[in-house]
């Protein structure tokens, strides 16, 4: 398992056969070192549980906050992930679990309810865009007009979603279950 503070963590003497690993998601040598680290003593990662994260406070709301709730949830998440790709398809399982939460859109449709407030989660799907300056490798994967998803955005603008709100929505009336 991996934890922030080594210490602090084999202070409480687990008991059992699990072993500890110093892991800070928010910073690069950590990740790098806790991957060298797993590839010299196992080889191989059967699981990751990517179970690292914090909540965001919105009333103490502040850059800093929010950086620091990308740094772990998003940016320590994809890179941790991307790095440890080759020991998880090393190994037989090659499972991977990222602890989530359906909680964001949910928490703000139910604090914006009673003044009106609508919030959607939506997918624009795999469309042509300048997304990566990919496009013409897009066109050639079969990508579908942009306009496609414009039309999506514009159904709720108009209205036409409403009963969806507090969900995850795509293009052609597509529910994307959490
Ligand atoms: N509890 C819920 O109701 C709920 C609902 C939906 C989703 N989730 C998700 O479930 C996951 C676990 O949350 P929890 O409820 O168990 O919260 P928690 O008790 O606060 O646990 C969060 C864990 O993340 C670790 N962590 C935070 N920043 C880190 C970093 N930079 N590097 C490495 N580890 C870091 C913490 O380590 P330290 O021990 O060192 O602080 C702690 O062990 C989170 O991703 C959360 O978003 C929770």
């Amino acid at each position: 398992m991996g934890v922030r503070n080594l210490e602090k963590s084999q202070s409480r003497k687990p008991q059992s056969t699990l072993g500890l690993l110093a892991l800070h998601v928010s910073v690069d040598e950590s990740i790098h070192a806790a991957a060298k680290n797993l590839e010299a003593t196992l080889g191989r990662l059967d699981v990751l549980v990517n179970n690292a994260g914090n909540q965001i406070q919105p009333r103490l709301l502040a850059h800093g906050q929010l950086r620091e709730a990308f740094e772990i949830n998003i940016y320590g998440t994809v890179i941790l992930t991307q790095t440890l790709i080759p020991l998880i398809l090393a190994s037989q399982g090659k499972n991977i679990i990222n602890l989530s939460s359906e909680l964001g859109t949910r928490q703000l449709t139910t604090h914006l309810k009673d003044q009106g407030g609508k919030v959607w989660s939506f997918c624009p799907g795999f469309v042509v865009t300048n997304l990566v300056g990919q496009r013409k490798y897009r066109v050639a994967m079969g990508a579908q007009s942009s306009e496609t998803s414009v039309q999506a955005v514009l159904d709720i603008v108009e209205g036409k979603k409403n009963v969806e709100a507090g969900t995850f929505i795509g293009r052609y009336d597509v529910r994307i279950p959490w």
